[in-house]
């Protein structure tokens, strides 16, 4: 018979069984005849309780000497424990090492992002860095779940392209056997070949951008998804993305309640937009809103809250410092934890009081015609609790395949902004679909049509109308997450400084 292991995640269903658990020393401490280990197995964190007088003297001395992520082989009793994690707790027959670890780097402490980052494959291991992999599994596994529901079809298309399809100045460009070629921004051209194939298809692969910005937002290898339809037009193609996008917020709030937990996420705003209709405005009202009266006094009403936060948290910090030097050793501790709380919380004020008379600069001198920057889309998601859709940019600004309005000024493209100030996370359009249209689109943006020529054909051999979007996925894990950087989305970030490890 096949080996079967035993996971902590089984263990609630194990009660008054004997296991034995393989996993790592998450931690540790002792107490007199007891040491009470947290050990972990990828699957949860379960507390196991070694009682000197139960165990060998070998497991006892194997369990005094335990430290933070030695890899260790427990057998015992599973027992129901109401104040347990996960509502268990083994009690532990035999402690086996397999390695003894001494000098774990990353201690329950506080470290600084660089610090981590730089050992990003062993911080993979604490608890909220693991909630995040295992959301972005859930995000990934409820895409593929509602585009298969619908009939749509995976397909896959290349990596190495021979040009551009999202502006030239974000091109990673590689050697190719000689040929200079570069790696795709998206899939999104060859998945309009595939649409005309099988109706309804979508795209799941890695992306590039040589974006020189360091922002919270971008990476330089991301994960897009990417559907495409035949016979939809912009409207149909939004209704499909404002689906999508509920069906994932639903299907992760039902299985990963646990890790957003972890992850401290409030939870009540991804519940609202599951039943609610999303906002739908168009660039021209965005535009207004950016620059009207109303938004200027939000954000001055925004940096009055923020000065009273920080005041506020400035006393709760001299409060309890002055009982740190009278407190109990344990109390001690807590205190000390409390006291690097309010202090990140306090720099979190103090970085939003300098950034929120720069957003507010922003968006009151912000020029139609010109794209909403990562500050602007902040303050256009504040003045709603849902995703908003914004429709009608103008067609400069947008790429050389969206289709126009009957004016010729407006492309048919929309973005759809996260909410709580997330910023974009979904770019799409109704796509140009007629040959001579998109002949001089291709002219005007001075790409070369050769390259083209078989994007062309599509708009040749039973041209119709169509449309898709693409759903960034990393910046989709950051948003239910409540995660407010992208590199903690992704496992190994690529972004600009850094490639390692
Ligand atoms: O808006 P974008 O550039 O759209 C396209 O690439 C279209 N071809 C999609 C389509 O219609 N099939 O990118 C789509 C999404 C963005 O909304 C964002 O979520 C994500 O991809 N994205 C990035 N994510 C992380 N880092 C970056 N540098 C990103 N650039 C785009
Ligand atoms: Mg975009």
């Amino acid at each position: 018979m096949e080996k079967q292991l035993t996971y902590i995640h089984q263990l609630k269903n194990r009660i008054s069984v004997e296991v034995d658990l393989s996993g790592w020393v998450y931690n540790v401490r002792s107490s007199g005849s007891l040491v009470f280990i947290e050990c972990r197995d990828g699957s949860g964190i379960c507390q196991c309780v070694v009682n000197k007088e139960e165990v060998s003297e070998e497991s006892w001395e194997a369990a005094v000497s335990l430290k933070q992520e030695s890899s260790i082989r427990l057998h015992g009793l599973v027992v129901a424990d109401e104040r347990s994690i996960g509502g268990v707790e083994l009690q532990v027959q035999s402690v086996e090492i397999l390695q003894l670890v001494t000098e774990y780097p990353i201690t329950p402490k506080e470290h600084g992002i660089e610090f981590l980052m730089n050992r990003r494959h062993l911080w993979l291991r604490s608890q909220r860095q693991w909630a995040a992999m295992r959301v972005r599994n859930g995000i990934i596994f409820a895409i593929h779940n509602f585009f298969q529901s619908r009939g749509f079809i995976q397909t896959d298309t290349p990596i190495f392209t021979p040009n551009a399809a999202e502006g030239s100045t974000t091109l990673f460009e590689t050697d190719y056997f000689d040929e200079k070629v570069y790696l795709a921004q998206t899939g999104q051209l060859y998945g309009e070949a595939l649409a005309m194939a099988h109706g309804l298809i979508y795209t799941f692969g890695p992306t590039f951008r040589a974006e020189k910005s360091k922002t919270r937002r971008h990476l330089s290898e991301f994960w897009m998804i990417e559907p495409e339809m035949a016979f939809y037009d912009l409207e149909m193609n939004m209704d499909l993305a404002e689906d999508m996008l509920k069906s994932i917020v639903a299907d992760v709030l039902m299985n990963y309640s646990h890790e957003l937990e972890l992850l401290e996420r409030d939870i009540s705003s991804l519940q609202r937009l599951i039943e609610k209709d999303f906002a739908r405005i168009q660039y021209n009202d965005a535009v207004d809103i950016l620059t009207s009266e109303k938004t200027s006094r939000l954000l001055d009403e925004l940096i009055q809250q923020r000065v009273s936060e920080k005041e506020e948290l400035i006393k709760e910090l001299g409060t309890i410092q002055k009982e740190h030097s009278s407190a109990k050793k344990w109390r001690k501790k807590q205190i000390e934890n409390l006291i690097v709380d309010i202090n990140m919380r306090v720099d979190q004020a103090e970085e939003d009081l300098r950034n929120i008379p720069k957003w507010k600069k922003s968006a009151q001198e912000f020029t139609w015609g010109s794209d909403f920057g990562g500050s602007d889309e902040t303050v256009l998601t504040m003045q709603y609790d849902v995703p908003v859709m914004i429709t009608h940019w103008p067609a400069e600004i947008k790429a050389f395949y969206m289709k126009r309005d009957v004016t010729n000024t407006y492309a048919l493209g929309v973005d759809i902004l996260a909410p709580e100030g997330y910023g974009e996370i979904v770019g799409g359009s109704q796509r140009e679909d007629n040959l001579e249209v998109i002949l001089a689109r291709i002219q005007q943006e001075g790409l070369d049509p050769k390259v083209f020529d078989w994007y062309i054909d599509l708009r040749r051999f039973g041209s119709v109308p169509h449309s898709g979007f693409g759903l960034g996925l990393e910046r989709t894990v950051a948003w239910i997450c409540g995660l407010k950087h992208v590199r903690e989305t992704i496992a190994f970030p690529r972004m600009m400084g850094r490639i390692t490890p």
